[in-house]
Formats: structure tokens, C-alpha cells, sequence
């Protein structure tokens, strides 16, 4: 049996990769600005924003923080459309491997990066030692299994859905990432020395031809070589994307976990 390939497999060279980071600002942002609000984001931080993608989120903590405060955006593949300025900078960075300065930064902050990484525990740690003591960590991810159909123009709708969209959580479950990371982030935080924890949990209909479903589209598309191969036919691949734009089809958007903490002042307690 082959070995299943252990990579982020939602590329950002990928041609999907504008449309997905465009859709997760339109339909996440919000709920991650108020997560950092309630961190206790404010002018003069010094913030990290790990897997910035394409750096929507790092863009608005640069001007939350601003003039005093700075962001570090770093990403595997930084996006084109994360552009450095005065209090904005952009590394290359991986963030299981790359060294980080230790105990620097007021804020850190990571969303749907964990999830999809073999190593997620060590890049967790990773994070924690770059804050200052009493600094915080947001960490948000989706429930990725969890994507149930709310209305349906015909039940065989509703089971071509579920057919390529566990397909879809197998071939990233196959690539390494964990399904069920985001119900454990919060057990995981506690176990690299948070405290203070607290969590929130966005949620929202996706109806067909709507705005948020499209996520489902792009992703799919950039994962089209490996649905068919995990034994989706083109067809009904055809079929479900002709679905995501019926106006009688709704699902229940990814739900974004969020949990965040604080690094004890004394550091003797990590
Ligand atoms: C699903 S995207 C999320 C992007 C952004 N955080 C957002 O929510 O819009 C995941 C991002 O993590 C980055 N990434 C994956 N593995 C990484 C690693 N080991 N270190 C740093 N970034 C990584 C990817 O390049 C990608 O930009």
C-alpha cells in the first residue's frame, strides 16, 4: 500500500488559492477580529500571524496595532497580496522547522494552520515560545468532518454531497491532517501551558449559489486529480458543482473553532 503523501495539499501556487483566501476573509474575518479583540489586540502590539495565507488578517492587526505596534506575517508560501509595509513584515517561514525569536511577541495568532499539519503539536510549541510571558495565543481551526446538509432539493442531492465531501476530508486526512484537531486545540492548548483559556465557535448557513459555498467549489477544484483517483467520478464531480449553485441547496458552513490563552507570567510554569 502506498504511502499517503504528507503535504499541505491546498498549495498556494494552486489557481483555487485567491478565490479560497477571498472567500475565508469574506466569511471568517469577522468572527477572528473579534476573537482578537477579546485577546486584548491593541495599538502598540507586537503581533505574529503564522500561515498568513493571504494576509487579510495580518493586514488589520497591522492597523489595529499601528503606529506603534508591528506584525510579522509569516507563511510556507507567502501570497503575492501579502504586502509588507512600515508595520507589516513578510517571511518565508516554516513554523514546525524555521526558528522563531523567543518570547517577542504580545499576540500569535493561527488560523486553519494546525490542522493540516503532521507536526501541529510542535508548531503549537513553537508559538508559545515566541510569546512574551502573559502574552496571548488565538488558535482557530474548522471542524472539517462536520458539514451537514440543512435543505435539499431531493435526497440524492443530499448523498452526492456527502460521497466528494468525504472524499474530500479523506484525501486531507490521507495528507496529514486531522479532522478532529479543532475539538482538541483547546486540551491542547492547556497541555503547552496556556491559561486563561477561553473558546468561541463561528457558524452560518452556505446556501447554493451563495457566497460562503464557493469554498467548497475551490477546494474541490484544486483537489480534483486526487477526488477521482480516491474513486470520485469526473461526473458526479460535474454534478456537485452544478449543485453548490441551487438555491434550494444549503449546508451548514464549516464551523470555525477558536481558542485562546494566555502564557503564564511566571515561565517556570511551561
Ligand atoms: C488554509 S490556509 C489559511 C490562510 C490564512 N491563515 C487564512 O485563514 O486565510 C493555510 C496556510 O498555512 C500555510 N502553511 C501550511 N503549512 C505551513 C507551515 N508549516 N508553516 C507556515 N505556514 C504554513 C499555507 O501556505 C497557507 O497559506
Amino acid at each position: 500500500m502506498e504511502t499517503p503523501e504528507r503535504r499541505y495539499m491546498l498549495d498556494n501556487d494552486g489557481a483555487e488559492a485567491p478565490d479560497r483566501f477571498a472567500v475565508l476573509a469574506r466569511r471568517y474575518d469577522a468572527h477572528t477580529r473579534d476573537c482578537l479583540d477579546r485577546l486584548g489586540l491593541a495599538p502598540g502590539a507586537r503581533c505574529l500571524e503564522v500561515g498568513a495565507g493571504a494576509g487579510s488578517v495580518a493586514a488589520w492587526m497591522a492597523d489595529r496595532v499601528a503606529p506603534d505596534g508591528s506584525v510579522l506575517a509569516t507563511d510556507l508560501k507567502p501570497a503575492p497580496s501579502t504586502t509588507p509595509r512600515a508595520n507589516l513584515a513578510v517571511r518565508r517561514h516554516d513554523i514546525v522547522r524555521d526558528p522563531l525569536p523567543e518570547g517577542e511577541f504580545d499576540i500569535a495568532h493561527a488560523r486553519l494552520v494546525l490542522m493540516h499539519l503532521p507536526d501541529r503539536l510542535t508548531a503549537l510549541a513553537n508559538m508559545v515560545r515566541a510569546l512574551r510571558p502573559g502574552g496571548g495565543l488565538l488558535v482557530e481551526d474548522f471542524a472539517l468532518a462536520h458539514a451537514p446538509v440543512l435543505e435539499t432539493p431531493d435526497t440524492e442531492s443530499t448523498a452526492l454531497f456527502a460521497e466528494v465531501h468525504d472524499a474530500f476530508v479523506r484525501v486531507m486526512a490521507g495528507a496529514g491532517a486531522d479532522i478532529r484537531w479543532a475539538e482538541r486545540s483547546f486540551a491542547a492548548a492547556r497541555e503547552v501551558g496556556l491559561t486563561d483559556l477561553r473558546t468561541s465557535v463561528f457558524t452560518e448557513t452556505w446556501r447554493g449559489g451563495g457566497d460562503g459555498i464557493a469554498l467548497h467549489r475551490v477546494n474541490t477544484r484544486q483537489l480534483r486529480t486526487e477526488l477521482v483517483q480516491g474513486g470520485v467520478a469526473p461526473e458526479r464531480l460535474e454534478r456537485f458543482w452544478a449543485l453548490l449553485d441551487d438555491p434550494a441547496f444549503a449546508v451548514t458552513s464549516y464551523s470555525l473553532v477558536s481558542v485562546w490563552g494566555r502564557k503564564p507570567l511566571r515561565p517556570q510554569l511551561i
